[in-house]
């Protein structure tokens, strides 16, 4: 009996000692300690031993039992080691590969020169307001004084809806939408895009983006107008820019103007981009219609105001000498790709 359990240790010993994975160990657990185990079987014979022998085989068998279960957790933290090292092998990661290259894109030229414009604006004291694109008829046209059958609203068709639901032509009707919400003062720019029923050529777009300006308070005169779209264009296209205003009609402004600025290229002598004019037509302006403060429920006899109305796409085009409008719209990478950085 005591060669069969120096016989069990030494294969034990051998075995676990050799062993791979954790099914096999369990196998091999089960081989000597199971119920039908090799140790367990020799320790079901200790009973046919002789009083002196039994306690040196029983001192024995223990010892091997201990020793084997030694093994065998020994062999367990040996293979669950070798398990989590492969694991954190498998899963290195190589700090230093060069990484995934995200080709970022650029500002799209109208972007650029509408962060210039509202940086101009919210340093003379203007809010950025927002509208909505799909406007009601009253507002777009009706509350600005533009009744259905006004003769201005020819030069102004659009995309309907319904009969009273369009797409905006202007952004005119942010001032309407600013004085129904806010009270005096007032100050603020309206980004946005709106659009008219053109055909695309060189200077027309069935969309494109205006901006909207709108200040009403006590006291506010056609000198802050002036002084106001004056000292715009110095900061947009350089402090020797001149301005211009000529009388226009607008139904919503009394009186009305249209600003020229002088030609940023000749400096006002006349060249192929004024056409010989020295000056270059800009936006559209005024005095905010007493009838329209009225119809906002501002009282026009205790307030006045300014509004003006400049195209976006036609800043942009002068400001980097593009000579077609489209040229914004089509998304030809090699055309955008030359703002990158700008
Ligand atoms: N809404 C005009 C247009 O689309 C531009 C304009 C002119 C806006 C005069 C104004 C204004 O606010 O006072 O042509």
């Amino acid at each position: 009996m005591k060669n069969a359990l120096e016989s069990i240790r030494a294969e034990a010993g051998r075995l676990i000692g050799a062993v791979q994975d954790a099914q096999a160990l369990d196998a091999l657990r089960v081989r000597f300690f199971g119920k039908k185990g090799e140790l367990t079987a020799i320790l079901k014979q200790m009973g046919g031993l002789s009083a002196e022998e039994r306690p040196v085989i029983g001192a024995l068998a223990n010892e091997v039992r201990e020793e084997i279960d030694a093994t065998v957790r020994g062999a367990a933290k040996r293979l669950a080691n070798a398990e989590r090292a492969a694991r954190l092998a498998g899963e290195t990661i190589d700090v230093t590969l060069p990484g995934t290259r995200q080709d970022l894109g650029g500002r799209h030229p109208l972007d650029i020169v509408l962060g210039e414009l509202k940086d101009i604006f919210l340093g003379m004291g203007f809010d950025v307001v927002q509208g909505p694109e799909i406007e009601y008829d009253k507002y777009n046209f009706e509350m600005l004084n533009m009744p259905k059958s006004h003769p201005s609203r020819d030069t102004q068709d659009t995309f309907y809806i319904t009969e009273n639901i369009l797409l905006r032509t202007q952004t005119s009707p942010m001032q309407i939408r600013t004085m129904l919400a806010e009270k005096p003062p007032i100050r603020i720019i309206c980004p946005g895009r709106v659009y008219r029923s053109d055909a695309a050529d060189a200077t027309h777009s069935p969309v494109f983006n205006q901006i909207e300006g709108l200040a009403v308070d006590k006291g506010i005169t056609f000198t802050d107008l002036k002084g106001t779209l004056d000292l715009f264009f110095k900061q947009l296209y350089g402090p020797e820019t001149r301005t211009r205003f000529r009388p226009h009609h607008f139904a919503y402004t009394e009186p009305s103007a249209e600003v020229d600025m002088s030609c940023f290229k000749c400096g006002g002598k006349g060249c192929p981009m004024c056409k010989g004019e020295g000056w270059i037509e800009m936006l559209g302006c005024g005095m905010v219609h007493p009838k329209v403060l009225e119809n906002c429920g501002i009282d026009s006899t205790v307030y006045s105001g300014f509004a003006f109305g400049v195209g976006l796409e036609r800043i942009t085009l002068m400001r980097y000498g593009i000579d077609d409008m489209r040229l914004l719209f089509e998304n030809d990478l090699r055309f955008l790709k030359q703002f990158k950085g700008a």
